[in-house]
């Protein structure tokens, strides 16, 4: 951490660029502040009456500053940019994002790192969230996004466990790495993006030295209701950059923000000298509804990749960040992101991870900032919003005189007639309710296998070894023994040299 950076001048910087506009003192109605230092009393030592209610509300303000953290990716740091289309995709989607090349769409992105609270350090082993908001002329586009493109469980209901298995254990307070290894060693379906995870790109150097992925299997629709499953990949221009662990672990403790402040300094004007901003490669993997048909894998299953040969990644744009928040709380902390905000054009998919996300995250935002979230600057549409919606907290988009209520003849609003033309083709959907315990089990191990065998050079081989091992050694034996057989269903070239650091190395090793 340098001393004197551009994150470090902010408020000098503020100085320069308001000096002939910061005007007096008022409280939050506007109403003159006496002395902005000084309590009101009865005689210089004497008690401070009710009456001071300059006081009364700065104190009571004070109070309610702090909100919720977020459940998980409490952690983070956003900033502001344009998408701009490279290729048309009309072919395959309605999407205003994608219909003419060079079209711009301005966007709020946000890092997070998963499961630590809001002043955990930065740089830990961990994956990091990588969502971005699209304000498109027809809504906002929410693609909620991570630096992998798979995850750890297949099932919503997995995701509370899993979660928990990751934070503070409830008695001592501390991360516990029984917890961690147990639900890892019960469930072999995370075994993929845990090797993800333990692998040199589990530390990366920064928010901009990382990939971003959409994860999921999303449908996109075109005119003619004709739909195409569809990932969305974002490649870093800034180059692939990971820390090694033991680099991490000291800037942990010397620059718990480091990662928020390397974003902040990439984007920030350095005396009027514009930087290189950091910026990605946007790509779209398609796959048709034959297609998926004939699959060996589930295209719908997100602990699974699409193959890179059979579903080439097609370049259609490239997004920019070149703003950062003029108020961290008010356009960071604030952002909502919703994996159910899908605009005309791109849809949901039958994945069943995406199903769960579908609700979880508005019922999170409903607690967190309130039933009018969508009502905060950050989060509104740059199109005019006409529902039916009304009152609530912090109600400050009432719609006027309004309609309230539909069917009306008073000029609605009416549905989109043109909807019609870009919902998803009907679907037949038939089948047995129940429980079906096999998806639990369904083929969790032939793509670890290849990201071993095929992806992985010696070298970083043996970094993952290192890295597992570390972290393995620090769960009781009987769960180290069935974690390591769970890798050793990946590769029993795995499996022998985690067992070997794991049960016959005595040496500390760095995880
Ligand atoms: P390829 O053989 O065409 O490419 C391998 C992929 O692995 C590249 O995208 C590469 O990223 C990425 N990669 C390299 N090192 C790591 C790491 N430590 N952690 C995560 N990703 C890494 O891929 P295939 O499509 O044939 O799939 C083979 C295996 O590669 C899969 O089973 C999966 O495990 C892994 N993989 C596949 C991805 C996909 O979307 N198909 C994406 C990421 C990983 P880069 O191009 O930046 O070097
Ligand atoms: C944040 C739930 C899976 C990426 C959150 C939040 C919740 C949540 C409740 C906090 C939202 C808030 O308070 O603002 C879930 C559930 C999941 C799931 C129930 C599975 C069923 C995933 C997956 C990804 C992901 C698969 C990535 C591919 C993110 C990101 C954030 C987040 C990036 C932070 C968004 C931000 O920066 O505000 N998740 N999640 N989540 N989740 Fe998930």
């Amino acid at each position: 951490m340098s001393s004197r950076n551009e994150a470090a001048k902010q408020l000098e910087k503020w100085k320069i660029q308001n000096e002939e506009k910061i005007g007096f003192a008022t409280n939050s109605a506007g109403i003159p502040i006496v002395n902005a230092k000084t309590s009101l009393t009865i005689g210089k030592n004497g008690r401070i009456p009710l009456q001071d209610w300059q006081l009364i509300e700065h104190l009571s303000h004070f109070n309610r500053e702090r909100i919720p953290e977020r459940v998980v990716h409490a952690k983070g740091a956003g900033a502001f940019g344009y998408f701009e289309c490279t290729k048309e995709l009309s072919a395959y989607t309605v999407s205003k994002v994608f219909e003419a090349v060079d079209k711009r769409t301005s966007i709020a992105v946000r890092f997070s790192v998963v499961a630590g609270n809001l002043g955990s350090a930065d740089t830990v082993r961990d994956p990091r969230g990588f969502a971005l908001k699209f304000y498109t002329d027809e809504g906002i586009w929410d693609l909620v996004g991570n630096n992998t493109p798979i995850f750890f469980m297949r099932d919503p209901i997995l995701f509370p466990m899993f979660i928990h298995s990751q934070k503070r254990n409830p008695v001592t307070n501390l991360r516990d790495w029984d917890a961690f290894w147990d639900y890892i060693s019960l469930t072999p379906m995370s075994v993929h993006q845990v090797m993800f995870l333990f692998s040199d790109r589990g530390i990366p150097k920064s928010y901009r030295h990382q990939h971003g992925f959409g994860s999921h299997t999303f449908s996109l629709i075109n005119k003619d209701r004709k739909l195409t499953w569809c990932k969305f990949i974002y490649k870093t221009d800034q180059g692939i950059e990971n820390l090694d662990p033991e680099e991490a672990e000291k800037i942990a403790g010397r620059d718990p923000d480091y990662a928020v402040r390397d974003l902040y300094e990439s984007i920030s004007e350095v005396d009027g000298y514009i930087k290189k901003y950091p910026s990605w490669t946007f790509y779209v993997q398609l796959m048709t509804p034959e297609q998926a048909k004939l699959q060996k894998f589930n295209p719908f299953d997100i602990t699974k990749v699409w193959p890179h040969k059979e579903f080439p990644l097609i370049e259609v744009g490239r997004f920019v960040l070149n703003r950062n928040a003029s108020n961290n709380f008010a356009e960071i902390e604030q952002l909502a992101f919703s994996p159910n905000n899908l605009t005309p054009g791109v849809g949901a998919s039958p994945d069943r991870l995406l199903q769960g996300r579908l609700f979880a995250y508005q019922d999170a935002h409903r607690y967190r900032l309130g039933a009018n979230f969508q009502q905060i600057p950050v989060n509104k549409p740059i199109n005019l919003t006409n529902n039916f919606q009304r009152d609530g907290f912090m109600c400050s988009f009432n719609q006027g005189g309004a309609p309230n209520y539909y069917p009306n003849s008073f000029g609605g609003p009416n549905s989109d007639p043109f909807a019609e033309s870009w919902t998803p083709p009907p679907e037949y959907v038939a089948g047995f309710e129940n429980y079906y315990p096999e998806f639990y089990e369904e083929d969790n191990y032939s793509q670890p296998r290849v990201f071993w065998e095929q992806v992985l050079d010696e070298g970083a081989k043996n970094r993952l070894v290192h890295n597992l091992a570390g972290a393995i050694k620090l769960a009781n034996r009987t769960i180290q023994e069935r974690i390591v057989d769970v890798f050793n269903n990946v590769s029993d070239d795995l499996g022998v040299r985690l067992k070997e650091l794991v049960f016959n190395d005595a040496k500390i090793i760095q995880f």
